[in-house]
């Protein structure tokens, strides 16, 4: 075949078939946000969010850019108006009493009890076929709690934590880990689908929670484990580079590949804050404490994290880890 005719066979049939690939992803997506409206309104015509911290933040920006109606209520409502096009509501009540389905992401059980059972709470609608979809990392036994409060009053509650920061709920690219009642999670997944392109039914409540706590402890360990390895080669006056390029010839590449860059930037907005992570390892302690198991790898990390906390790092990303470990000061690039 001649060069020419390599050119015929890309003009006749690649650039056609690519430009019928984009026609129909463009009306996949059409059809979606048309299908999440028509099911949002018989929801009650908007998506509610509770919570717009990182996580519910850009989720809402993620609602809006599908063009979907958000109603919005957060602690500090001054976070609400930063965000143009989001109606903001006075309690997590009112939430509740105009939207069909309310995504939650506050910080912690106390704060989840606070927005679902309190007497302004999402429970005080009494609307018995709201869908409500809680994102907040929690414990087992707050998840059962709520699922249990909700089924007295005939409400849908999906333990629906999450794994991925706010850049991929910002994209719609998180992992959600369901569970619930199976029909419960059938009727929410298209909205689900907003949140994340792989959206998991893992079974009862709190099921999804219990997973959730496991592969954070994992992440939190690994940077924990990561950051001792750094701090003993800086011990011997080994060059970092090159601790990264021995280990990067294992499977240890893919540690290095996730946190070196992270570890040691300068400038690193957090995404997710050692506060926030020292929580979920006191979660995942008190889940095993709940089942007899003991969990020294966890116990130890949710030490470093909490001393790293109470060092200054609470607010910084949790790969300051490193930072804590290798005994830098909070404050040598802004951090606290
Ligand atoms: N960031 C991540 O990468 C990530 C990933 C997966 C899961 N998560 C989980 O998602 C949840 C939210 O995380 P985030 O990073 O968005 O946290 P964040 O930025 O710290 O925001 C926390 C949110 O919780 C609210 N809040 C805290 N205490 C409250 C209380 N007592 N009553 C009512 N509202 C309260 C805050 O309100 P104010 O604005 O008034 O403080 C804010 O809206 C957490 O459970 C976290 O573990 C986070």
């Amino acid at each position: 075949m001649t060069l020419e005719s390599y050119k015929g066979v890309i003009y006749n049939y690649a650039f056609p078939l690519q430009a019928c690939y984009r026609v129909a992803l463009r009306a996949k997506s059409l059809w979606r946000i048309g299908y999440c409206n028509l099911l949002g309104a018989s929801l009650g015509g908007c998506i509610g969010i509770i919570g717009l911290g990182r996580m519910g933040s850009a989720f809402a920006r993620r609602c809006l850019s599908l063009g979907l109606k958000v109603v919005a209520w957060n602690r500090t409502p001054e976070k609400i108006e930063k965000l143009q096009g989001v109606e903001p509501a006075s309690t997590p009540r009112e939430v509740a009493e105009k939207c069909g389905v309310v995504h939650i992401f506050v910080a912690d059980d106390e704060a989840s009890r606070s927005v679902l059972r309190g007497p302004e709470g999402v429970f005080a609608a009494l609307r018995s076929e709201l869908i409500v979809a809680n994102h907040t990392t929690v414990t087992p036994a707050h998840s059962l709690e709520m699922y249990r409060a909700a089924e007295e009053l005939g409400t849908i509650y999906l333990d629906a934590p999450v794994v991925g920061g706010p850049a991929q709920a910002r994209l719609g690219q998180l992992l959600v880990l369901v569970s619930g009642s199976r029909e419960a999670y059938e009727k929410a997944l298209p909205l689900l689908k907003n949140l994340g392109d792989t959206v998991m039914y893992v079974g009862r409540v709190p099921t999804a929670t219990v997973i959730k706590l496991a592969i954070n402890s994992m992440f939190f360990i690994s940077a924990q484990t990561l950051s001792e390895a750094m701090a003993l080669a800086s011990a011997w006056g080994v060059d970092l580079e090159v601790l990264r390029e021995a280990a990067s010839r294992t499977w240890l590449k893919t540690l290095f590949d996730k946190y070196y860059e992270r570890m040691l930037s300068k400038d690193r907005p957090p995404s997710f804050t050692i506060r926030l992570a020292a929580k979920d390892l006191a979660y995942a302690e008190q889940a095993g404490y709940m089942r007899n198991t003991p969990l020294p790898l966890v116990s130890t990390a949710l030490q470093t994290y909490l001393e790293a906390s109470r060092r200054g790092y609470g607010s910084s990303d949790y790969s300051r880890i490193a930072w804590h470990i290798l005994g830098k000061e909070p404050g040598a690039s802004g951090e606290g």
